[in-house]
């Protein structure tokens, strides 16, 4: 079997405990936290342009998101970017979120399907189910063996060339988005509930080249909070690779 599909068998039930043991921006901060979340827009919306700028939406068929909060970038998909034929399926683990997502994409029927998730990460899909991964702002809530389990499970459910699209908080980059995560950082580990328990992250060592080609990376500091947005193709891995 290939090195990450034995890793990925390895981390599964792990990765799922911690998700919901260390993800301090769980469920219920996120019931209580709810229609607030489109309040991030001041910070976040300028990284979700550059994504949708270099996501290939148009020529997307099936997207699926990994924790969809309000269902506000999946009504901008459906809505503007994707055509009229694809369809869009989404986990949260927020009853509440879901209950505002599915209120918010009603108009597009059932090309929009939002699914209550227990907080594993684990996606609901059969492999190479789609051509589009999404997922915004989530990846920083979570433990590192977390992200690894979201990058593997992307890599089994992408298409080969389909596409994980992520925007998350990270580093910053120039003297002012520096110390804007250093103080985001020091509040995170004093108490990490005060900044909805997501912090700035690296996604560099998660990364592994041999299943994923970065078709696009960047970092944007609006109001100095920093944000990276990656785009990375799925590359088949080769059947003598897995044995
Ligand atoms: C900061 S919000 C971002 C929401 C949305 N992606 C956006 O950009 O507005 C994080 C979302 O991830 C969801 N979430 C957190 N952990 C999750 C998990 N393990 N599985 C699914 N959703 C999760 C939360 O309920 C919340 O809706």
């Amino acid at each position: 079997m290939h090195r990450v599909a034995v890793e990925y068998e390895a981390r599964r039930p792990d990765a799922w405990q911690q998700s919901r043991i260390e993800s301090v921006g769980g469920q219920a901060y996120y019931d209580r936290f709810g229609k607030n979340q489109d309040g991030q827009g001041f910070y976040e919306d300028p990284a979700l342009d550059e994504l949708i700028a270099h996501a290939g939406f148009e020529t997307a068929d099936s997207v699926f998101e990994f924790g969809s909060g309000t269902g506000k970038f999946a009504a901008r998909l459906l809505q503007d970017h994707l055509p009229p034929t694809a369809s869009y399926r989404s986990v949260d683990l927020s009853p509440i979120m879901i209950g505002l997502a599915r209120q918010r994409l009603e108009p597009y029927g059932a090309r929009a399907k939002v699914a209550l998730s227990e907080g594993e990460i684990t996606f609901p899909l059969a492999d190479h189910a789609v051509d589009r991964v999404v997922s915004n702002y989530v990846l920083d809530l979570f433990s590192d063996t977390a992200i690894q389990s979201f990058f593997l499970e992307a890599h089994r459910t992408l298409r080969p060339g389909g596409r994980v699209c992520i925007a998350s908080l990270t580093r910053g980059v120039g003297l002012p988005s520096r110390l804007v995560s250093s103080l985001w950082m020091a509040v995170f580990r004093l108490k990490p509930a005060l900044v909805g328990g997501c912090r700035p992250i690296k996604l560099d060592a998660f990364i592994d080249s041999h299943c994923w080609h970065i078709a696009y990376r960047n970092i944007l500091a609006p109001f100095g909070v920093p944000s990276e947005v990656w785009i990375l193709e799925a590359i088949q891995v080769a059947p003598s690779a897995r044995e």
